[in-house]
């Protein structure tokens, strides 16, 4: 990947802080839509399994409404999927650029894993209409959809959890960075019950307030749908609590800060909020709050992932710094490359001009067309200005002589002339 590398620029500080924003954009972006897309593979495989061993056309029907939930919209795997994760490639690599940590080979694993997984779950939302001749394909392929995105989101998840720690950089030689860190096994639970948590809530939203939602929902199948999603949701958001606060314990010194402390606590306090909405929809037969608890969790876990961008900042403090010194330096540098080019470029040599249009009138010492300048130019001393002013628009002055015709000379050049003559004058007296 030296590839990557090169493309790096050197980046100012308000460059630092637009990639940091495109970064969290994108990560916004792409992991809520995976975690919704791994979530429902992985229980459209559960419940297709489920069915398989004790038929129940319930089972069946959710693991099929599933899988054609999260495939519903065909361009979401490019725009939601791989693109985000292509942009945070090349964003993590200007960002990180010279520090030794190889995190564009991490992410391109992620994404080469997603697309396998992409891929997987199209086969396998396909194998539903040879389910029952070929059952072991079918659920293989389910079961590869889910591993692919899982192992993609496990790497995903240590890779920006490592950004925490750039003192372990140099060390890290694997092509897998998994386990080096004290905090790793509360941060890929706090990912992994949010993506039963968010799949919950999805399905929340899609079944029961979604504009499109199905209508069709017959009162048992609703409950059962209602009574799945919301549990999944409640349990995971119960469990997440717990992560949150050993990686609380286990944080490194120099990601924390009181704001970044400060934000969990928000995120604690709006997993409470979510984790009450979700206990009133589970005892109650409408579902209005489902699309609440949707815009909720999405709005949580833009909190947690600006509060990780905070945490890095406050890791990489001092490298970022640096980054953006040494572009400052390399900005001035450019800018002084330019105005010494600018000054080459105005620059003008007065003996240049002076043998290329004065000597067919004038020498200093003898009558030409012109008077010998040592007659004319003494009295100019200490009056250059007057000498310019004459160049540029000579006026009629000694009668025995015709007068001079204008030379059509620029400010530049007739300055550096009269400098030339005065020079000139001052040798020869
Ligand atoms: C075509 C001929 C011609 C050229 C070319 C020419 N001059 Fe002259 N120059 C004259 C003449 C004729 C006079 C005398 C004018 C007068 O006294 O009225 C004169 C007078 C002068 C004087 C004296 C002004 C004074 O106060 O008495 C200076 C200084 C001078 N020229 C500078 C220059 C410079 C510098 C250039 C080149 C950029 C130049 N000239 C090019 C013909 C020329």
């Amino acid at each position: 990947m030296g590839f990557l590398e090169n493309v790096a620029l050197s980046i100012s500080a308000e460059h630092i802080t637009l990639l940091k924003a495109i970064i969290t954009l994108m990560l916004v972006i792409h992991i809520p839509y995976v975690s919704i897309v791994m979530g429902g593979v992985f229980f459209s495989s559960v419940f297709s399994a489920l069915d398989k061993r004790e038929s129940n056309p319930i089972h069946l029907r959710f693991s099929r409404e599933l899988i054609e939930l999260v495939t519903s919209k065909r361009s979401a795997p490019a725009l939601l999927g791989i693109l985000p994760l292509f942009t945070l490639i090349l964003a993590f690599s200007q960002l990180y650029q010279g520090s030794g940590f190889k995190i564009a080979n991490y992410l391109l694993i992620v994404a080469l894993l997603a697309v396998a997984g992409f891929v997987l779950l199209y086969f396998y939302k396909g194998s539903f209409s040879n389910r029952d001749r070929l059952f072991p394909l079918h659920i293989l392929l389910g079961l590869g959809a889910v591993l692919a995105f899982f192992g993609g989101y496990i790497i995903l998840a240590s890779t920006t959890s490592l950004i925490f720690f750039p003192e372990k950089w140099p060390f890290v030689n694997t092509p897998f960075p998994l386990f080096i860190y004290e905090n790793e096994i509360p941060r890929h639970g706090m990912f992994l019950f949010f993506t039963f948590a968010l799949t919950g809530a999805a399905i929340l939203y899609f079944y029961f307030s979604w504009p499109e939602r199905k209508k069709d929902l017959d009162p048992d199948y609703a409950n059962f749908v209602k009574k799945f999603a919301a549990i999944l949701a409640l349990v995971s958001v119960l469990l997440q609590p717990i992560f949150i606060c050993w990686n609380l314990l286990t944080f490194p010194d120099a990601a924390s800060s009181e704001t970044v402390f400060a934000v969990w606590g928000v995120t604690l306090f709006m997993l409470m909020i979510i984790s009450m909405f979700l206990y009133s929809s589970l005892n109650s037969a409408n579902q209005r709050f489902s699309g609440v608890v949707f815009i909720l969790f999405l709005a949580t876990f833009i909190v947690m992932t600006v509060n990780d961008q905070i945490a890095a900042g406050n890791a990489n403090f001092e490298r970022e710094k640096l980054l953006a010194k040494k572009a400052e330096e390399i900005h001035q540098q450019i800018l002084a490359a330019r105005e010494g080019r600018q000054e080459a470029a105005t620059q003008v040599d007065g003996t240049e001009v002076f043998n290329r249009i004065c000597v067919a009138c004038h020498t200093f010492d003898t009558r030409i067309v012109g008077p010998p300048y040592m007659s004319v130019l003494p009295k100019y001393v200490d009056n250059e200005d007057a000498l310019i002013e004459f160049i540029m628009n000579p006026a009629k002055i000694d009668p025995d002589y015709p007068p001079m015709p204008n030379q059509g000379v620029k400010k530049a050049e007739a300055t550096a002339v009269a400098e030339y003559l005065m020079e000139e004058l001052a040798k020869r007296q």
